[in-house]
C-alpha cells in the first residue's frame, strides 16, 4: 500500500510503479478516485486505487477493512503522502489554522494509517511499515535541517520531526517483527524546475524509500534512513 499516489511525476507513482513491476499487488492511495483510477491505469498490473483523504481518520479505517476483506493481510505500508506547507510560513508568523491542517495530514493521517494497518502487516511473515519523512524533519541534517535549512515551511518540518518521533515510538512497542523505519528520499525533482534547482531524480528518490520497504530479516528497525545510510533525528 503506497499513499498519496497523486500524480504521476511524485515519489509515490515511481514507488507504485516499481512495485507493480515486481509482479506485487500494490493498494495505491491518493486524495480522490479520480486521482487514484487516473494513476492506476497508467501504472498497469495488479493496481488497486483507493480514494483516501487522510485527514478523513473513517475513511483510513475503512481502507484497512477493505485490504483485509480482499487480501487478508499487508506486507508493506508506505506512508509517502504529506501536505504542504503554505508558501512563505515562518514561525513566528505562521497562520496557525493552515499550520494545524498540515499536521492534520502529515502526522495524525499518518498516525492513523499506521494504527489502522498494523494489524495487517502483523499477519504478513515480513511486515514492513515506510514512513517517509524528509531531512526538513532532521536536527542533525546540515542541508534541509531544522537548525540549518530555510527552503521549508514551519509546519511542513514540524510535521516531518514529529513523524520521526511517532516512527520511534511505534517501533519501540512493536513486538511483532513488523519492522517501522522512516526515510528521506533526498531533495528530489518531483516539480517543476526541481532538476534545475540540483534535485535528484525521481528513480533515486524512490529508492531510498524503497530501500526500506525490501529489508531482510536482519534489517533495522526504529531508524531514520536516506538512501540506506542512518541519517540524524
Ligand atoms: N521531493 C522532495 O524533494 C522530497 C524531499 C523530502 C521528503 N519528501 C517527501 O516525499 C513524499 C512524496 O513527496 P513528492 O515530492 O512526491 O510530492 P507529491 O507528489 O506532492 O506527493 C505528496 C502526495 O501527498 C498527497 N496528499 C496531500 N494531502 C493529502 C491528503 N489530505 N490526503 C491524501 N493525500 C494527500 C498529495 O496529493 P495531491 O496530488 O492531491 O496534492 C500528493 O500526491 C512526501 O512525504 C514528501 O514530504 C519529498
Amino acid at each position: 500500500m503506497v499513499t498519496g499516489v497523486g500524480k504521476a511525476t511524485g515519489l509515490g507513482f515511481a514507488v507504485a510503479q516499481t512495485l507493480a513491476a515486481r509482479g506485487d499487488r500494490v493498494w495505491i492511495a491518493a486524495r480522490t478516485a479520480a486521482q487514484a483510477e487516473a494513476m492506476a491505469a497508467a501504472i498497469g498490473a495488479d493496481v488497486v486505487p483507493l480514494a483516501l483523504d487522510l485527514a478523513d481518520s473513517a475513511a483510513i479505517r475503512r481502507a484497512a477493512e477493505e485490504v483485509q476483506a480482499r487480501d487478508g493481510r499487508l506486507d508493506v505500508l508506505i506512508n509517502n503522502a504529506a501536505a504542504v506547507a503554505p508558501w512563505g510560513e515562518t514561525a513566528a508568523g505562521a497562520d496557525l489554522g493552515l499550520a494545524r491542517g498540515v499536521m492534520e495530514v502529515t502526522l495524525f493521517g499518518t498516525w492513523a494509517m499506521c494504527a489502522a494497518f498494523l494489524p495487517l502487516l502483523r499477519l504478513s511473515p515480513a511486515g514492513r511499515l515506510v514512513n517517509v519523512s524528509s531531512g526538513a524533519g532532521s536536527h542533525g541534517d546540515t542541508g534541509f535541517g531544522l537548525t540549518t535549512g530555510n527552503g521549508m515551511g514551519t509546519s511542513y518540518a514540524v510535521a516531518k520531526a514529529a513523524l520521526n518521533a511517532l516512527t520511534a515510538k511505534l517501533a519501540r512497542e512493536e513486538t511483532s517483527g513488523v519492522k517501522i523505519n522512516a526515510v528521506c528520499p533526498g531533495f528530489t525533482a518531483t516539480f517543476e524546475g526541481g532538476a534545475q534547482m540540483g534535485a535528484r531524480p525521481v528513480a533515486e528518490g524512490a529508492a531510498s524509500i524503497l530501500w526500506a520497504a525490501d529489508l531482510d530479516a536482519n534489517g533495522p528497525t526504529g531508524g531514520f534512513f536516506r538512501d540506506g545510510k542512518p541519517l540524524p533525528w
